[in-house]
């Protein structure tokens, strides 16, 4: 919306088919200029004056109109939780799933909710071949992603991938629930969480709290973006 927005009002003021630099510069401007009325700040802000100016050099590079396309549903494919979820995909730390390893007890059954490109499931069947891994994604590009790692990988039995959204599955049959997301989620995964989880059962998530619940413990990480592992206990449960 804002950089259709920022098209059309630039387009009142300069023709872009007469003057497609100026038309695509003011364009970029308005488009910073709406991003942070929006509340978007720092580098967020600022990307969104370039996809317009972007497009005008790949149209005079010849690039053709359907790599736009592909770019649009690649995006689409790896990224449609930015978008509907406010969940963009990044990936836990190798230092997140050692400490993730040792925090599961013996042949735990672990919900993975939205599990990327399969990196973190991946390395935790490695870590801890007795634990039960179900991972779930539903960007239908990282999961196909995830399905080839898991082949590449030897299929280990161990790990069940779904393209599924967590969401839609009880978490009543799992001992630990593992999220890394984003605040905009924490509130709901909370509830789903207190409502479905089964008595001592463990919510774990990488560096985003929920508000209004004190973690049971918290493991400092040394990322600068992944800070901690929070754990939380259902009160029935016995931490
Ligand atoms: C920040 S990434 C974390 C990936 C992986 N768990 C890790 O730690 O490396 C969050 C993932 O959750 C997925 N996701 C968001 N909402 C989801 C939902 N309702 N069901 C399934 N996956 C979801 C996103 O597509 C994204 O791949």
């Amino acid at each position: 919306m804002i950089q259709l927005s920022a098209a059309v009002l630039a387009w009142y003021f300069v023709a872009p088919a007469a003057h497609p630099v100026e038309w695509s510069a003011l364009a970029g401007v308005l488009a910073v200029a709406a991003s942070m009325l929006w509340k978007s700040r720092g580098v967020t802000a600022w990307m969104q004056g370039l996809p317009i100016p972007v497009a005008l050099l790949a149209w005079r590079a010849g690039i053709p109109p359907w790599v736009f396309l592909a770019a649009f549903f690649a995006t689409l494919a790896f990224g449609r939780n930015a978008w509907q979820a406010r969940v963009p995909l990044y990936r836990s730390s190798r230092e997140a799933a050692e400490v993730l390893a040792g925090a599961l007890t013996p042949g735990a059954r672990l919900l993975e909710a939205g599990a990327g490109d399969g990196r973190l499931a991946l390395w935790l069947a490695r870590l801890r071949p007795d634990v039960q891994i179900t991972a779930l994604e539903n960007a239908w590009g990282s999961f196909c992603l995830a399905r080839l790692r898991w082949w590449l990988m030897g299929r280990p039995g161990n790990v069940r991938l779904r393209p599924a959204s967590f969401w839609s599955v009880d978490w009543g049959e799992y001992d630990a629930v593992y999220v890394f997301l984003s605040p905009a989620p924490m509130q709901r995964v909370w509830e789903k969480f207190q409502l479905q989880a089964k008595p001592g059962a463990l919510l774990i998530s990488n560096t985003f709290s929920i508000p209004g619940a004190e973690p049971t413990r918290r493991t400092p990480l040394s990322g600068r973006l992944q800070q901690s592992l929070l754990f939380w206990r259902i009160e029935h449960g016995t931490e």
